[in-house]
């Protein structure tokens, strides 16, 4: 009983008659592959709102020529599956052609916050996710939004595109869903053998070392940022080193401006590649 929606006007047309009748939309954005993270999202807009709609869109203009694009996991039948399990009320599922139709030239010049971090390593990718947002908040435009701060510079992107162009709809942050064993979920673990899996540990252990230094007393951030690049190679064990650290850093919580003291809120985040596999996660110190 939950709705498939595939073109744009169908997706409007959903919007505006929950809207007529009071509701409260909630927009739930995804590239399916979907896992128990975004499945939270899902849940925490049911607390919310009325009516839930997911939208499932592996979105081109976010990716780099050399990026996985093409080898993306797409499992939508089962997406569609969990997305009727846990309720949601509808899904939009548009063909590129119809997000991206010949002539397509128009793009939002994403924030300042976009530059460093991500910005620095994947030039376009930020260009691509708010002129897809905002795409969808026009198709879908839902009373809230819901997003991960599992992807925390995405989270703080869209804050300030919505804030910085008047869109009304609230953007709700959820917390990170992880596995037992301090994983963030993420629709990319699928790529990682049993190794890998072992060595992306690394990524949320450097972490949490980094929460208990500052626990501990620790203010001095080059000396935070060396321990986590530290313990990311492997803290002395090769075999438990990541391949490649795109970034390992402590930066202000709401501007991303780096810090040299732990002054005031920030956050912790890391990007490293696994093999092929590029992974991000974060944690608020
Ligand atoms: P995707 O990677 O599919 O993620 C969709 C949403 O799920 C994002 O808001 C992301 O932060 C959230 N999410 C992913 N893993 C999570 C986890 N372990 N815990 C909590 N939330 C998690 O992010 C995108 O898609 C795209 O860039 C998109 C916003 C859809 C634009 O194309």
């Amino acid at each position: 009983n939950m709705d498939r929606l595939d073109t744009p006007e169908a997706a409007r047309d959903y919007v505006h008659a929950a809207r007529r009748k009071g509701q409260r939309v909630g927009i739930v954005p995804t590239m399916g592959a979907l896992h128990q993270g975004h499945l939270s999202l899902v849940a925490e807009s049911q607390k919310h709102c009325d009516t839930t709609i997911a939208t499932i869109f592996v979105n081109p203009t976010q990716f780099a020529p050399h990026e996985d694009l093409q080898k993306y996991p797409r499992t939508l039948e089962q997406d569609c599956e969990l997305l009727a399990s846990q309720g949601a009320s509808a899904v939009f599922v548009p063909e590129t052609s119809l997000i991206y139709p010949p002539g397509f030239s128009t793009y939002v010049d994403p924030p300042a916050v976009a530059a460093s971090l991500e910005g620095e390593f994947r030039p376009d990718h930020f260009r691509g996710v708010a002129t897809i947002v905002l795409k969808l908040f026009q198709i879908l435009p839902g009373t809230h939004a819901f997003f991960g701060r599992k992807d925390y510079q995405q989270l703080k992107v869209i804050e300030a595109m919505v804030r910085d162009l008047n869109v009304g709809i609230d953007v709700v942050a959820c917390d990170t869903v992880r596995e037992p064993d301090g994983l963030a979920l993420s629709s990319r673990n699928r790529y990682l053998d049993p190794q890998q899996r072992q060595i992306a540990l690394q990524i949320s252990r450097a972490l949490q070392s980094t929460q208990r230094r500052v626990q501990a007393g620790q203010t001095d951030v080059a000396t935070l940022q060396n321990e986590m690049r530290h313990e990311l190679l492997g803290g002395g064990d090769p075999a438990k080193a990541v391949d490649k650290i795109d970034y390992a850093s402590i930066v202000d919580a709401d501007s991303l401006a780096p810090l040299t003291e732990l002054d005031r809120p920030a956050v912790a985040l890391i990007a490293a590649f696994v093999g092929p596999t590029r992974l991000i996660d974060n944690l608020l110190l």
